[in-house]
């Protein structure tokens, strides 16, 4: 088999952990040819011969020896022009980049038809676990109900830090980042539209679906106070934030971000710290679990490796799904239960509840649960970025079948 060479778009915490890998994994047969950086005289922790250094994109993309593009740099827009400019030339690319493929994942696909050549990107969705190939391969929508979980490594370890240590937020958020789990604009990680990224990816190779971040109800942890740890706490439960899409019908599902309410006997209750998990039900086999952790340079360089890996034996995505004649619709019509922390009646009347059921008021905080509409909810969605509010997902099952 002929040597890989890689070229390396973006040599940050994960792009230094790819290098690392990459020189261990003999098997693959492969070397970094050349390393794209925006500043090459930036001092790094990890010394490399600096003639593999460049700060000029094009002496990869026109260097004829490199046969695969790894691309993990910061920039969406970067990322975007690095990769379909590779696509184009016919290079196959691997990139971690979630934000910029769920906003343009369908050009993404066409490209890869037209110009017949592949982009990877397992390390996309939760570092380490193998949640896409494993849903583009072995599970077929038909009996796939739902694909939920913690994609979200850094709030997950803020969650854990605050929950089961005691530590105040701010601090948990300083440390997610010193240890590189979080982005470097860590509001994408708290307000969960990293999440959302992974969970639109995730849908078009679950279901066959891809539907746009801006239709999709997205809330994170931003205003997580002492008093909703509290609650949460005399039930016996954690808060996590949790990305979900779910069939409801035979023919509709619906997807969402936000945090929920985890009681001991989910299996989700014990990721921690930067873990992800994600739980996979189906008809004919109830649930499947997987683990691992979802952030940080090594997890995500071995999901790298594992692509690059696959590109070796002519791997790439065939998106089966998206040709089937019977794909699930998209809906938000559907009822949710949610916990909402709440200012005062003024605010409360603005959210149209369908019922409420438990409702409480003190000097510290009011909060109510109660049913509301999805599609609702998310024409409420501006009055819920307040410091004094919080809403928290009450988990049901949508479909008769269920338990
Ligand atoms: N910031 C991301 C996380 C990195 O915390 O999960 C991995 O995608």
């Amino acid at each position: 088999m002929n040597r890989i060479n890689i070229g390396l778009f973006g040599f940050g915490v994960v792009g230094q952990g790819i290098y690392k890998v990459i020189n261990r994994a003999t098997n693959a047969h492969a070397v970094i040819s050349r390393i794209c950086v925006r500043d090459v005289n930036k001092p790094r922790e990890l010394a490399v011969d600096p003639s593999l250094l460049t700060d000029d994109a094009d002496r990869i993309l026109d260097d004829r020896n490199i046969n695969l593009i790894v691309e993990v740099v910061d920039d969406a827009e970067a990322s975007y022009r690095i990769v379909t400019s590779a696509l184009r030339r016919g290079i196959p690319v691997v990139s971690g980049n979630k934000a910029m493929i769920a906003r343009h994942l369908p050009e993404l696909i066409e490209l890869q038809r037209e110009y017949d050549t592949a982009l990877l990107y397992d390390a996309s969705s939760c570092g380490s676990i193998p949640v896409i190939r494993n849903l583009e391969e072995y599970y077929d929508n038909d009996l796939l109900l739902e694909v939920k979980g913690i994609l979200n490594g850094s709030s997950n370890y803020i969650l854990s830090r605050v929950f089961d240590h005691d530590e105040d937020y701010q601090s948990a958020l300083r440390r997610a980042q010193q240890l590189g789990f979080a982005e470097s604009d860590p509001s994408f990680d708290i307000e969960g539209y990293d999440s959302l990224f992974k969970l639109i990816i995730i849908t078009v190779h679950a279901l066959g679906v891809y539907v746009e971040p801006e239709r999709i109800f997205t809330y994170g942890i931003t205003a997580l106070s002492d008093f909703d740890i509290r609650y949460a706490r005399e039930k016996r439960m954690k808060i996590k934030l949790v990305a979900q899409v779910v069939k409801v019908s035979d023919d509709q599902f619906t997807m969402f971000v936000m945090p929920e309410f985890v009681s001991p006997s989910r299996y989700i209750y014990s990721v921690d710290d930067e873990y992800n998990g994600v739980v996979i039900r189906g008809e004919c086999y109830d649930r499947q679990f997987m683990f691992g952790k979802g952030a940080g340079s090594l997890p995500t360089a071995s999901s790298i490796l594992s692509d690059v890996m696959a590109r070796r034996h002519g791997y790439r995505y065939e998106y089966k799904k998206m040709e089937y004649v019977n794909r699930p619709d998209y809906t938000t019509d559907v009822t949710l239960e949610i916990y909402l922390r709440y200012p005062d009646k003024e605010f409360l009347d603005r959210i149209p509840f369908i019922s409420i059921g438990e409702m409480f008021q003190s000097a510290e905080a009011n909060y109510v649960k109660g049913t509301i509409r999805l599609k609702d909810l998310i024409d409420v969605r501006p009055l819920l970025d307040n410091p004094e509010v919080f809403v928290c997902n009450v988990p049901r099952f949508f479909l008769e079948l269920d338990d």
